[in-house]
């Protein structure tokens, strides 16, 4: 679903490339993925050289993973409770839009207290503000093809990091706006 949606935008490794590089990884950056599916982003991350842990519930998604990183280390954990050695940055691709806001708090609260200080929290996720005719064609596909907690997320992001105690250092609008990557500290 996520290569077949972000063709028209280059391609999922290009839309994911982008929003990763907005995190400042180098070799060596210590990253903790939370709810990394089949691996997409993972891939990307060790490619830039980082070493990644990457947590998921999921078995077949981290079944998957693993055959196609070998380079990272998967571990099937809940991200609610999951609490790892602290990591200079953490990213949760595409995993609020399907908690609803009391899960998100918790999920953020996970993503604070992996955190080493000093490092970010990359959020990458669906956005508010694509122009027309590309926003309710946007949402319409949100209707069809997510689940309806997908559409609190879109403008409420940026506030809901502030409440969890982070302040957002950067946003960076992808794919005509439909989505975002908010890179913050705390
Ligand atoms: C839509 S997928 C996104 C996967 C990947 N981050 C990406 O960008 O393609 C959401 C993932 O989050 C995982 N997930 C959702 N809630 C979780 C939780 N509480 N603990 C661990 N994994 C969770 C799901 O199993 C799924 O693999």
């Amino acid at each position: 679903m996520a290569r077949a949606m972000l063709l028209p935008f280059g391609g999922e490794r290009r839309v994911r490339s982008a929003a990763l590089s907005a995190l400042g990884i180098s070799r060596g950056t210590r990253v903790t993925e939370l709810g990394c599916g089949t691996g997409s982003n993972t891939r990307l991350l060790v490619d830039l050289g980082a070493q990644v842990t990457a947590i998921d519930l999921s078995e077949p998604m981290l079944k998957r993973a693993r055959s196609k990183v070998p380079g990272a280390r998967f571990l099937r954990h809940d991200i609610l409770s999951y609490r790892g050695p602290p990591a200079e940055r953490v990213l949760l691709a595409f995993v609020l839009h399907e908690m609803d806001a009391g899960v998100r708090a918790r999920a953020l609260e996970a993503a604070r207290e992996n955190l080493a200080p000093g490092g970010l929290l990359g959020v990458l996720d669906f956005s508010a503000g694509a122009p027309f005719p590309v926003d309710p064609v946007f949402r319409a596909y949100l209707r069809v093809a997510e689940p309806e907690l997908a559409r609190e997320v879109l403008a409420g992001l940026p506030a809901e990091l502030a409440q969890a105690g982070f302040r957002v250092e950067r946003r960076r609008a992808l794919c005509l706006s439909t989505a975002q990557v908010l890179v913050a500290s705390c």
